[in-house]
């Protein structure tokens, strides 16, 4: 069987753990080569690779912070050297920090810019020449439904980061349609990862149990419901979608809008 990625070569960005790591894993099993970058922990990175290369498929670990150009610009240009070409990028690198509008502090906000916005500027600024050049090129960028005004108490800094990369999306699909380049983004819900860092103690399960209930459907997001959606934004079949945003949240915004 023919894969919906073969042939392709994708690179995601924060592909080390999480829900970066799935969508590297569902990629390579749908026929992508993988570009899997990570910017701390090489060891999770390769870990990957192994899982990848393993299975039969094709990947190679790139540091790189995202949130520096030179850096971005180097993995770019040593995954071009390996591969020739980059299909689709999808930026998946985040980080979160903590506060409100009035007590977050100048340092946390500066990285959460850097790295969450200008991360994608700095990623979309090193591919797409090349996705422009061949006509083709696929973007997935992840946000999040804290930019849809879902309210999770200290955490506007991050909503206002994600709220940004709708609006890039947006833009980014008004400036490069014409070059044959789809841009989408996706707004997951809870998705349990070390991002949130939860562990199994009583209180942390009853956090778990209370956000299961948030969502129609009942129960928390897998990295794989994270992956699978951008699967299809980066494959053929989302051949005449761009500019969207894709809410991958068991129901959860929708009901908390509709709900009393
Ligand atoms: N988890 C959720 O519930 C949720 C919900 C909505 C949206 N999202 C979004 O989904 C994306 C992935 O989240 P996650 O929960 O999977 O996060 P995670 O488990 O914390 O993993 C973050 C990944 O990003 C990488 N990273 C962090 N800073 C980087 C930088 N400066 N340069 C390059 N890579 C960097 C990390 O690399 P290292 O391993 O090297 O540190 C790691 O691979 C993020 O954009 C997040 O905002 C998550």
């Amino acid at each position: 069987m023919v894969g919906r990625l073969e042939n392709k070569v994708a690179l995601v960005t924060g592909g080390s753990r999480g829900i970066g790591r799935a969508i590297c894993e569902v990629f390579a099993r749908e026929g992508a080569s993988v570009i899997v970058n990570f910017t701390s922990n090489a060891a999770k990175a390769e870990d990957v690779v192994a899982a990848i290369t393993r299975r039969g498929g094709q990947a190679v670990a790139l540091q790189a912070d995202v949130a520096s150009k030179s850096s971005v610009q180097s993995m770019v240009a040593a995954a071009i050297k390996q591969f020739g070409a980059i299909d689709v990028l999808v930026n998946n690198a985040g980080i979160i920090r903590w506060g409100t509008a009035l007590n977050m502090s100048e340092a946390d906000f500066d990285q959460l810019i850097s790295v969450n916005v200008k991360g994608m500027v700095n990623c979309a600024q090193a591919i797409v020449p090349g996705m422009i050049e061949r006509r083709y090129g696929k973007i997935v960028n992840l946000s999040s439904i804290a930019a849809l005004a879902t309210a999770v108490v200290n955490s506007t800094p991050y909503a206002m980061t994600k709220a940004a990369v709708i609006s890039l999306t947006k833009r980014l699909a008004f400036e490069l349609g014409a070059d044959g380049i789809n841009v989408n983004a996706i707004t997951p819900g809870f998705v349990r990862t070390e991002m949130l860092n939860l562990s199994d103690e009583d209180s942390d399960r009853a956090r778990l149990d209370a956000l299961s209930k948030k969502a129609v459907l009942n129960r928390i997001g897998t990295a794989a419901d994270i992956a699978n959606a951008a699967l299809f934004l980066a494959s053929d079949e989302a051949g005449f979608i761009t500019a969207q945003v894709l809410t991958v949240d068991g129901g959860r915004t929708d009901f908390l809008t509709h709900s009393a």
